[in-house]
């Protein structure tokens, strides 16, 4: 099967295959009115109508860009897609004055959305979950990383990793699995939170390394939830399974979980809001690349991540939209690029390789998605507007117009094509 896509007014793309740093993080190609061809998943050709003409038969289908943009296709690097309920009560309380945590210490937070999942069936999981992949697709995400950690004990946990499965092989967007049972203590551990440590270190974290349902652990390092020495006695066996790491560092208090992260060689931590000059200088020389969510800073009325800050410094920096019930509900890319340009001082092509190429890295893929290249993944995001200033100038609305995802129109006109998988 081949795809061509013609009438673009440009093809804008970072390069490479590992992430970008420093003054490279903005430096995008911008091809002016090239085609692109793809054939089964990959893509084959980008560049000039007549050359293709010259080397290639005519394609099997033909998308018509309508002298839109075409750029790589979002990755996001931190979601929690699966969850049951919704938390616009705690938003409004939020609103009124109460912080984050003095909510989720009245018994609202994560341990709400915990006891609605835990009620829920995995046919019901998996429409809301398919319905929120949905809505991905249509702004532009064609790969995400998906947590667990509303279940806090092994069924439900396995039910949502279970759900994550089954997405993937079901739903265009690709999901990269992360075990983030450690994400809370459950409310019927709050009298004795070290035998809930014990029971993800001997129980849940083994059971779910051997059913194969994830890819990486995660823990939510932070004041009230998982101190620094318990988040390393949890990541000291879990890497030990084979996992990879992500950590939720630094979010809401300097704890040091960037440090901690660097120590471990994680892919990836996260938030960031709080993180130090010596986590920066830390995260700096390492391969860790630094998860910034500004979808959580807007709707936690909260500080920002220093981004311009650590780019400067020389940190490997990616966006992601940090989609859950609580802090950041939103599936959009965009929203978070016009976030992290307007409020975090990225330029639009810092912006975009972060949400692109960096956000793969993130997730240990930049070497087949992330960007617009001949041999990679023939995942791309067409936009309405005729240049990748679009993405973030015409704010508030949704600025994609199709997607392709290995090779196939997902989206045409701003819709999800119903057989499509
Ligand atoms: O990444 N920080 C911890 N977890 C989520 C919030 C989850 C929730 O409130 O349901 C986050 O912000
Ligand atoms: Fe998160």
């Amino acid at each position: 099967m081949s795809l061509l896509i013609r009438g673009a007014s440009q093809v804008a793309t970072p390069h490479g295959s590992t992430a970008r740093r420093a003054t490279e993080l903005g430096g995008l190609t911008v091809i002016d009115r090239a085609v692109v061809r793809c054939e089964g998943s990959d893509v084959v050709f980008i560049g000039d109508a007549a050359e293709h003409e010259q080397r290639f038969a005519p394609p099997d289908e033909i998308l018509d860009a309508s002298g839109g943009c075409l750029i790589p296709a979002f990755v996001d690097p931190h979601t929690h897609p699966v969850w049951a309920g919704s938390r616009e009560q705690e938003f409004n309380r939020r609103l009124r004055g109460e912080s984050y945590m003095d909510i989720a210490r009245s018994g609202g937070g994560i341990n709400a959305t915990v006891a609605a999942t835990r009620a829920s069936d995995f046919e019901d999981l998996l429409a809301t979950t398919r319905s929120r992949l949905d809505t991905f697709l249509e702004h532009g995400t064609t790969t995400i990383e998906a947590k667990s950690g509303y279940g806090l004990d092994l069924a439900t946990e396995i039910r949502m990793l279970e759900v994550i499965a089954a997405s993937d092989r079901s739903h265009p967007v690709d999901l990269h699995p992360t075990c983030l049972a450690a994400h809370e203590v459950p409310l019927e551990h709050r009298a004795d939170p070290e035998k809930w440590i014990e029971t993800l270190i001997d129980e849940i974290h083994p059971s779910i390394a051997r059913r194969g349902l994830a890819e990486a652990v995660d823990v939510f390092c932070e004041e009230g939830v998982f101190d620094l020495d318990q988040t390393r006695r949890l990541l000291e066996p879990a890497a030990a399974l084979g996992w990879r790491i992500h950590l939720h560092a630094d979010e809401l208090t300097p704890l040091g979980g960037t440090e901690l992260a660097v120590e471990f060689g994680a892919l990836s931590a996260d938030h960031l809001m709080c993180i130090t000059e010596t986590g920066i200088t830390a995260l700096a020389e390492s391969e860790t690349i630094g998860v910034l969510l500004p979808g959580t800073s807007f709707f936690l009325r909260s500080d920002y991540a220093p981004g311009r800050r650590m780019i400067e410094a020389g940190c490997a920096i990616a966006l992601a939209t940090d989609c859950n019930p609580g802090s950041s509900p939103t599936e959009s890319m965009p929203t978070i690029l016009a976030l992290a340009t307007l409020q975090m001082g990225l330029t639009i092509e810092e912006a975009l390789t972060a949400a692109t190429l960096n956000a793969a890295a993130a997730i240990g893929r930049a070497s087949e998605i992330g960007s617009l290249e001949v041999g990679k993944k023939a995942d791309i995001a067409i936009l309405a507007g005729a240049s990748y200033h679009h993405l973030v100038y015409h704010y508030g609305v949704n600025p994609i117009h199709h997607v392709v995802k290995n090779g196939e129109v997902v989206v045409r006109d701003g819709h999800r094509v119903a057989d499509s998988c």
